[in-house]
């Protein structure tokens, strides 16, 4: 499928005079961070291997992720992904942008896709939530893909223990290993170990390519081809941003002008940015993004504080503290041009307000219209109050919900957010942060090498 030319649109009207202008002046200097990012001079160079990463690495890997999707043996009719951050977030963003709302209570033409639904594990310490998974697994036959790049970490480590034991206990241990997926480091790891030792199928997610930054991976590409998405397109929309950056890139480009605008909107003083959406099938892209931008930028004392708002629920509760609490905020809309449904076999379906008889709820100014009009209305309506309300904004357009400008969007962000941090002066590829309530959890939990920092612990409480 042919596509126009920028997948992403950004539009910056709203920005405000002050922060256009210093959008503007420096454009220049994120131009000098894109190169420095591609030429692999920036500040955790070694970490870029997602920049181009479709047309450079992705040859071998599609066909093994589709071989793996056309070939699996056993029957299946649910795909369980236990992993936490950049090892599921991609994963879910695309998953549930991509699928019905009530697709696991459809049954019968009203489902927009017959293929297995996707559930996740792992990405928390719930005993309930572990107990219900479990629930689940019960009435279907899963299979598995346990994602962790390093093979260690404990929220998934812990899931995929419990899964192994229900999977092996229900299924013999030969069925279980042909159930599971691993998708981990290429020779490091306790997940690794575990799936050499018991014959699990493996993909390796990439030395030079960290969590956040690895949807279009094995780690991403796995479960959703599992699941029925086109992964193809995924990586054709990533392709499509990354062909416009890999040569010389004019200082108008959107990526350039996205990070440009984070630069200046934070040197005067906006410390969050929020993320938001009027499509709720968004609210895991935004939960994506909320990483990326979080985990690369927020540290030594600085960085925007990403958050995300679903519209237009959230007038009705935090639209309140945008337009009228502290001025802190930057505002960015994640808009969708073409937002319509497809049925079963993809005929587009719209809906309109109806005629009624009489005007009690006094819409009649709205009969016929598309409920999307309203929709799109409201997000102008709300830009344009919050820009009155002193609350600089951007709007980022995907042309249309799909594969395609999904990919296209993810593309745009990585880069972004590496030229953001660069600009910032921090590591985009780095989390010291994270370790330390993992130091804190296994010194309470008594890992061994952590006695001395449990009893440290234990004297604070
Ligand atoms: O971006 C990152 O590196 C992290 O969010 C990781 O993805 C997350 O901590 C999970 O790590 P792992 O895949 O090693 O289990």
């Amino acid at each position: 499928m042919k596509h126009s030319t920028h997948p992403i649109v950004l539009k910056q009207k709203l920005l405000g005079d002050d922060l256009q202008a210093a959008t503007s002046a420096g454009l220049g200097a994120a131009a000098k961070a894109l190169d420095a990012v591609k030429g692999k001079r920036c500040r955790g160079a070694e970490m870029t291997g997602w920049f181009d990463w479709p047309r450079q690495r992705t040859t071998d890997l599609k066909r093994n992720v589709r071989d793996l999707a056309q070939n699996i043996d056993v029957y299946h009719d649910l795909v369980l992904v236990i992993g936490i951050g950049g090892s599921y977030l991609g994963t879910r963003a695309v998953a549930e942008a991509m699928s019905h709302t009530h697709a696991a209570l459809l049954s019968g033409t009203a489902k927009a896709a017959r293929r297995p639904q996707i559930v996740y594990a792992g990405h928390h310490l719930s005993e309930v939530g572990l107990i219900e998974t479990l629930d689940l697994l019960e009435e279907k036959q899963p299979i598995v893909n346990i994602v962790s790049k390093s093979g260690t970490t404990t929220e998934p480590a812990v899931a995929f223990r419990i899964v192994r034991d229900y999977l092996e206990r229900r299924y013999g241990k030969a069925e279980a290993a042909r159930r599971i997926v691993a998708t981990t480091d290429k020779s490091k790891g306790a997940l690794r170990q575990l799936a050499n030792d018991a014959g699990y199928k493996t993909f390796e997610v990439p030395d030079d390519v960290g969590g956040r930054f690895s949807v279009l991976t094995a780690v991403g590409l796995v479960p959703l081809a599992l699941g029925g998405f086109d992964v193809e397109a995924l990586l054709n929309g990533a392709d499509a941003v990354f062909g416009e950056l890999r040569g010389q890139v004019s200082e108008d480009h959107p990526v350039l002008r996205y990070a440009a605008a984070r630069h200046a909107a934070y040197t005067a003083g906006k410390r969050i940015e929020l993320l938001a959406i009027s499509e709720p099938k968004l609210a895991f892209v935004v939960e994506w993004w909320k990483q990326l931008f979080g985990e690369s930028e927020g540290k030594n004392g600085k960085g925007i504080f990403p958050a995300g708002l679903t519209y237009t629920t959230d007038l009705h509760s935090l639209g309140q503290y945008v337009q009228d609490g502290v001025r802190n905020l930057l505002e960015t809309f994640l808009v969708i041009g073409e937002s319509n449904s497809r049925d079963h076999v993809g005929v587009e379906r719209r809906l309109r307000v109806p005629t009624a008889e009489g005007n009690i709820d006094e819409l009649r100014y709205l009969e016929q219209r598309f409920v999307e009009e309203v929709n799109q209305a409201a997000v102008v309506g709300t830009e344009l109050a919050h820009a009155d309300g002193g609350v600089p904004s951007q709007e980022i357009t995907l042309a249309k919900l799909d594969e395609f400008h999904l990919g296209a969007f993810f593309a745009f962000c990585e880069s972004a957010c590496a030229v953001s941090a660069e600009m910032l002066g921090v590591n985009a590829y780095d989390q010291p942060g994270v370790e330390a309530y993992k130091k804190n959890l296994f010194g309470l939990l008594g890992k061994p090498g952590f006695e001395a920092l449990g009893a440290e612990i234990r004297k604070r409480l």
